[in-house]
């Protein structure tokens, strides 16, 4: 990626001496964003362009080209990678469209074999370029004008990658570095977040995904990188009908929201709702200074925007100072009378720009006060110049020691000192929920910096056994384990079921329910009876000897009227399993990310709530006590109104389990227990029902 980035020489196959093409945009680019190294411009016309003389091929320089942008049309893209190759340059930016995102996926399979044999790495195809402020390089056709800085965004989105080049410069966000990835062919987020995050000049990494490739790579990488740098991600397809748009727009399928909204999270990355609340993020994280602790004050003019700004702080997870004695005295000598020295600390109405200014200051100079938010409500008594001096002024002072952000509310000429502001760079905001936001971002990345990716110790799990058990029913040319073949894999698992056993005879049921223990159920085992209720098969709740005698008759009686040639194997008796708390477990191939693991309300439940939540697969003992706590209704294995908590440590057991065995066997492609019956604490889990699907081997066509 170094050649990247900083490359030696830069070619641009394609470079043309109209002004209307994109080869010749992208030759413009290079020269006014002041690259400093050698630029060959590629034409088999000859002649020059903007002064530089053009070279018939590639093969055709004698100097050291680390970086090639093709702006050919896609016909001649094979051949100007081979050449490319053959020349050993670097790296290919190939800006051509007509590939995988139109299905010409063949093509573009071509074009990466042919640069991977001489160990070429291809950016694209189908994006807008790459801009390199390490070296002042913009291989773009934007419109140019980028400003440095410390915001690295990646883009897959090539207009809006474009768009967001004049987007930055005019809300004053400076790049280190911006690349457009279109179709990920070869080089993906992950190889450029390797990159960016040892980057000395980036500060914080945006990232504008469709859709997902190597999303199991992508996991690990910013479980990595979000330890040492804010990573912020917007990623479009959140609806249905956007995710068919953007399937189709890229080429490449979106992985469920849901999942994918789960594993940024794992990883700490900071997922924005809308392309402005993710710039708003990035200049805050590439600007505000590390907190030096959790407790923010706000501080105001007004008690209702001060409730708004407590109701925005407890949304976004910012915590808010509550030392009522130390507030007390913090603000003795700068409250006017009437006002409330409580976090938030109301000023009120009648306070002077001083009055705001000493109370500013005292939070500012409090350590136990970690960072401010300083709310504004236009008023009578000071007019909004003097206002605009007292923010600048605080913002000047403070800006290197403790995070601020400020938020005004009024009219016109407030609205004047928010641009006027925003400009210079101050982090002021109209809305409070808007001003909150960023500090928001801010500490949930302080919370994951300084963290590093454990990679979860391996669990035993007899996975030959495991496979034996699929090798079996795959045999049987089926996808899908039966009752028994499941229950020999939970018990592999450690999964505790019902107990069970099969009775051949009266006696012998009566044996079994007194070794299980009342109340039992009992069942038809016949595999010529596949639907035991309809055939009466089963009888539940039996609580002691004579209800198992009577039911081991009925149920024959029944089966027999049923179907009379049923060959019936015997009756199985089985533990009945008590009423519980129903959750579910699963795990799963997911098309993006890989093996994931899915916790949540199970039972009936779980359709209509939705109350579930992922990780990526495998994850350790603490990574599932935290997505068991992630549920909405994680309250009721609290216990609520005084009952017990529930055995929440079995259920985490089996979460880790279930995620090895997804992680080490890929030929499964869903595991699920449900229901989970979750008891008290101390008293354990059933899982009732247990369904496993799986590739069957080669050959073996599913049915
Ligand atoms: N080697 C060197 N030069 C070549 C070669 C070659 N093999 N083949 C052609 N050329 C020259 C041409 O002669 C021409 O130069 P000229 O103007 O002196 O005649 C120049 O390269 C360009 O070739 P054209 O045939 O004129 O192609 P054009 O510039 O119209 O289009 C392009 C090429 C831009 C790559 C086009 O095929 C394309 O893919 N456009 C879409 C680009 C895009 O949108 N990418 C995604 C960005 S992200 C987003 O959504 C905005």
């Amino acid at each position: 990626m170094e050649r990247l980035f900083r490359p030696k020489g830069v070619a641009v196959v394609g470079a043309s001496t109209n002004p209307a093409k994109i080869g010749y945009r992208v030759v413009e680019n290079i020269v006014s964003g002041g690259y400093p190294g050698a630029i060959y411009p590629i034409n088999p016309k000859g002649g020059e362009i903007l002064g530089l003389p053009t070279f018939p091929s590639v093969e055709a320089v004698e100097g050291e080209i680390d970086l090639a942008i093709v702006s050919v049309p896609a016909p001649g893209v094979l051949p100007t990678v081979e050449a490319c190759g053959r020349k050993g340059i670097g790296h290919l930016v190939v800006l051509t469209s007509g590939f995988s995102e139109v299905g010409e996926i063949d093509a573009e399979r071509r074009i990466v074999e042919a640069a991977r044999a001489h160990g070429t790495r291809i950016l694209g195809p189908n994006v807008f370029g790459l801009y390199s402020a390490v070296s002042s390089l913009d291989a773009t056709f934007g419109p140019g004008g980028i400003v440095p800085g410390r915001i690295a965004i990646v883009t897959q989105s090539g207009a809006l990658g474009i768009a967001m080049i004049g987007k930055t410069a005019s809300e004053g966000l400076g790049l280190s570095a911006l690349v457009s990835v279109g179709n990920k062919s070869d080089v993906d987020e992950s190889d450029l977040l390797e990159f960016l995050v040892d980057d000395e000049r980036t500060g914080v990494i945006l990232l504008y995904i469709e859709g997902v490739k190597g999303g199991e790579r992508l996991v690990r990488t910013l479980s990595d990188v979000t330890g040492r740098k804010p990573v912020v991600v917007i990623k479009s397809g959140r609806s249905k009908r956007g995710a068919m748009a953007a399937a189709s727009h890229t080429g490449s399928l979106a992985g469920a929201d849901a999942v994918f909204d789960d594993l940024m999270r794992q990883c700490g990355v900071l997922r924005a709702e809308s392309v402005q609340e993710a710039f708003d993020w990035v200049r805050y994280l590439a600007s505000a200074p590390q907190p030096a602790g959790s407790e923010a004050v706000i501080v105001t003019n007004g008690g209702g925007i001060g409730v708004l700004a407590t109701d925005a702080c407890e949304k976004d997870g910012v915590r808010l100072y509550d030392d009522q004695g130390v507030l007390a005295g913090a603000f003795e000598n700068v409250m006017p009378a009437f006002g409330s020295s409580k976090n938030p600390v109301d000023l009120t109405g009648q306070a002077t720009v001083e009055d705001y200014e000493n109370a500013l200051d005292a939070v500012l100079d409090e350590d136990g006060m970690h960072a401010a938010i300083a709310l504004y409500c236009e008023t009578a008594t000071a007019d909004a110049s003097q206002f605009e001096r007292l923010i600048r002024g605080v913002f000047e002072r403070y800006r290197e020691r403790k995070p601020i952000i400020f938020s005004l509310f009024g009219g016109e000429s407030i609205a004047e000192v928010i641009r006027t502001l925003r400009i210079e760079g101050v982090p002021v905001f109209g809305d409070v929920y808007e001003a909150v936001s960023p500090l928001g971002a801010l500490y949930r990345s302080w919370r994951r910096s300084g963290k590093k990716d454990e990679r979860p110790a391996d669990v035993a799990i007899d996975v030959e056994a495991v496979r034996a058990i699929l090798r079996e029913a795959g045999s049987e040319g089926r996808g899908f384990l039966l009752a028994h073949e499941a229950a020999r894999l939970a018990e592999i698992l450690g999964l505790p079921m019902p107990a069970s056993r099969i009775a051949r005879g009266l006696d012998a049921a009566v044996d079994a329910a007194e070794e299980i223990g009342y109340p039992v159920v009992l069942k038809i085992v016949s595999k010529d009876i596949i639907h035991k209720s309809d055939a009466g098969g089963v009888a539940v709740d039996l609580n002691d000897e004579r209800e198992v005698v009577d039911a081991y008759q009925a149920i024959l009686r029944r089966c027999r009227a049923y179907k009379p040639d049923a060959v019936i194997e015997g009756i199985e008796v089985v533990e009945m399993v008590r009423p519980g708390i129903e959750t579910i477990v699963g795990a799963r191939r997911d098309s993006a990310f890989g093996p994931v693991v899915m916790f949540g309300l199970g039972g009936i439940y779980v359709e209509v709530m939705k109350d579930v939540a992922f990780r990526a697969a495998p994850v350790s003992l603490e990574t599932a006590n935290e997505l068991v706590a992630s549920i909405r209704s994680y309250p009721l294995l609290l216990g609520v109104r005084g009952e017990e908590r529930k055995d929440t440590d079995r259920v985490a057991e089996v979460i880790v389990r279930l995620s090895h065995l997804a992680a080490r066997c890929p030929e499964i492609t869903d595991i699920e227990v449900n229901p989970l019956v979750v008891y008290d604490q101390g008293e354990g889990i059933r899982a009732v029902d247990v369904r496993i699907l799986f590739e069957p081997p080669k050959g073996v066509t599913r049915r």
